[in-house]
């Protein structure tokens, strides 16, 4: 035991389940081959994880290929090797917010929309400026029967800490996702400030790696979590299980 220890090792946490990846292969900027794919999944599983929600990109500006179609049938040539590693994958997306997406998300069409399950939809912006229909596109969400998630809130700079419009957009009943590295300074001092900020003001509801690269495995491994931290990490990982198991 290390009475006087102020910092703990993420790894120690029991996190189990990850809601936020780029792990399928070849499909966006994360994970390239389906080797790298794998290795990384074995050594997730070593650090306790069983559960993954894998979600590409969907913006087809960037990625015209990654129709909901296209996902599906690349995971399902994915899923048994990932089971394999001892890793239960589900397939889901991480959408861009831009003018004009609304049509995909229909009451009518909810079946074929990559949600994390259900209804939940991780939606994310531009790191460089606010998508101009944010606000609505997550009004339209709530209207057609889903629940917006907002990928790493902390890692949009152009709201800056304090602002109030995060809290607009968590008025409107959208949940935020942190990314577990922010509070590790891998993604710069400010969104390390920002999101010590929201995880004090208890604002975020579940985290995720947002895993790219085998790299950031190791980023997890050296993550510490304060001490004063902990309860607020522990009930992220427990949202997620929740999350996992249809309980929110
Ligand atoms: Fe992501």
């Amino acid at each position: 035991m290390w009475p006087f220890r102020t910092r703990t090792a993420f790894t120690e946490l029991g996190f189990s389940t990850d809601i936020h990846s780029h792990i399928l292969p070849g499909v966006d900027d994360g994970f390239r081959t389906e080797d790298q794919s794998l290795a990384a999944l074995r050594e997730l599983n070593a650090m306790g994880v069983r559960r993954m929600i894998l979600t590409p990109h969907i913006f087809p500006e960037l990625y015209e290929a990654n129709t909901p179609e296209r996902i599906r049938g690349r995971f399902s040539g994915f899923s048994e090797k990932a089971a394999a590693c001892g890793v239960e994958c589900r397939i889901a997306g991480e959408h861009m917010v831009y003018p004009g997406i609304e049509p995909g998300f229909k009451t009518e069409t909810a079946g074929e929309v990559l949600s994390l399950g259900g209804g939940h939809v991780l939606i994310e912006m531009s790191y460089a400026y606010e998508s101009q229909n944010i606000r609505e596109f997550i009004f339209h969400l709530n209207a057609a029967g889903f629940h917006p998630v907002l990928a790493h809130p902390e890692r949009y700079l152009f709201y800056p800490e304090g602002s109030e419009d995060l809290d607009v957009l968590a008025d409107m009943d959208t949940e935020f996702q942190l990314n577990i590295l922010s509070l590790g300074g891998f993604y710069g001092r400010q969104a390390m400030e920002k999101a010590v900020y929201l995880l004090e003001k208890g604002a975020y509801s579940y985290l995720g790696t947002d895993l790219h690269s085998l790299s950031q495995i190791n980023q997890l491994k050296s993550l510490r979590i304060e001490k004063k931290h902990l309860p607020a990490v522990e009930k992220l990982i427990a949202g997620n299980e929740a999350l996992w198991n249809g309980a929110v």
